[in-house]
């Protein structure tokens, strides 16, 4: 992708990024313009998870103080707290989207729905109020469940969603499978999906043994990888970047103090999420899996934060641009916090990544 060194684009937006609070809050939100981004769509996934406006403007001011140079899209959780009144009022504060978690699948969703059915009022006054519903689309866990099969067992239920609310403007999360790329393509233009810079390299094999590459949903079949390295370069403005970035200590990602925990779920990429993205477009073009005509800059430009922008209907105020450049750096290690207690280990850490960016 010779072609893009040098290349200046507008500057990029992240879709999906957990902030977390605390240490780690402070710890990971200066990495978002790092990684090229200038706005952020909001995880409410803390704990416990923010189910009220008082409290999602209060962390907007958080991360307000801690990087000003980031316009910060606020989400609520469902949950039953969140009824149509706190809608219509979260409309009226600015907040973009509600997220809803399958109880049980990934992080901090014990409180996640188990029922769609007891929401409907609630999506009834988010399609009036013109608010995002932005899905976890994975079943929680049946006897017929697995981590491979949860996200394909799930689209029946964003169809369904889609049918009954039909103007309600609907995100599929993370995507990670061909299946859920077409599922998406047959709604209409108000059901869109986000893909993670991580899902763009990697297959079963990676996280099988590697728990720095696992997360919720895990990345799937050499097939499904191909699919999302197409759609992110198709210019199709339904696909667009959100990274996923999800950091955890890494003691966490070594199943916690005594090792024998469970793995938190998570791969943590803010600090680079343009150049991952950049990178693994370039190594599929490397692979023959995509070709370089297919990636144009207009294409990048749109699947980085032009085609989410147009679909949240924000704009980028300050109207900031990003140079690309084609530069190699190795992925640090980790970035630790100053009281030396905390550190989060980087996705691809000690890897080659051939491209940088400047602005
Ligand atoms: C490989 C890696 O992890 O280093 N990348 C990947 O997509 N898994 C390198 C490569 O084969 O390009
Ligand atoms: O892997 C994941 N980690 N997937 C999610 O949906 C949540 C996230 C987290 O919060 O750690
Ligand atoms: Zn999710
Ligand atoms: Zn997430």
């Amino acid at each position: 992708l010779e072609k893009f060194d040098g290349l200046e684009l507008s500057a990029p937006s992240d879709f999906h990024v957990h902030l977390r609070d605390g240490e780690m809050m402070r710890l990971v939100t200066p990495t978002i313009r790092q990684g090229g981004n200038n706005i952020v769509f909001v995880m409410p996934n803390l704990v416990p998870p923010i189910t009220t406006v008082q409290r999602a403007l209060d962390y907007q001011k958080q991360l307000q103080s801690i990087e000003p140079a980031v316009k910060y899209l606020m989400s609520l959780y469902l949950h039953p707290d969140v009824t149509p009144e706190v809608i219509r009022e979260a409309k009226k504060a600015g907040i973009a989207g509600v997220k809803s978690y399958p109880a049980g699948v990934t992080t901090n969703s014990s409180s996640g729905v188990v029922d769609y059915e007891q929401f409907y009022p609630v999506f009834k006054a988010m399609e009036e109020e013109d608010m995002i519903l932005n899905l976890h689309g994975e079943s929680p866990s049946g006897p017929d469940i697995t981590v491979l099969n949860a996200e394909e067992a799930f689209l029946p239920t964003l169809l369904d969603l889609h049918k009954r609310f039909p103007n309600l403007r609907i995100i599929l999360e993370h995507c990670t499978t061909a299946a859920a790329i077409e599922a998406v393509k047959e709604c209409g233009d108000n059901v869109a999906a986000t893909i993670t810079a991580h899902h763009l390299y990697l297959t079963v094999d990676d996280w099988a043994g590697d728990a720095f590459c696992f997360c919720k949903p895990v990345a799937k079949l050499p097939k499904d990888k191909r699919a999302i390295l197409k759609i992110a370069v198709s210019g199709n403005p339904k696909f667009f970047f959100g990274s996923d970035s999800a950091p955890h200590p890494v003691e966490a990602k070594h199943g916690g103090a005594s090792g024998k925990g469970k793995i938190a779920a998570g791969v943590f990429t803010q600090p680079y999420t343009t150049p991952y993205v950049v990178d693994a477009l370039e190594r599929a073009c490397e692979k023959r899996l995509l070709s370089e005509d297919q990636v144009t800059k207009e294409k990048l430009e749109g699947f980085l934060g032009g085609f989410g922008r147009a679909f949240y209907k924000v704009s980028d105020d300050r109207q900031e641009r990003m140079v690309l450049k084609k530069q190699k750096t190795i992925v640090a290690e980790s970035i630790r916090a100053e009281s030396g207690n905390l550190e989060v280990v980087n996705f691809r850490k000690g890897e080659e990544l051939g491209w940088t960016v400047a602005s």
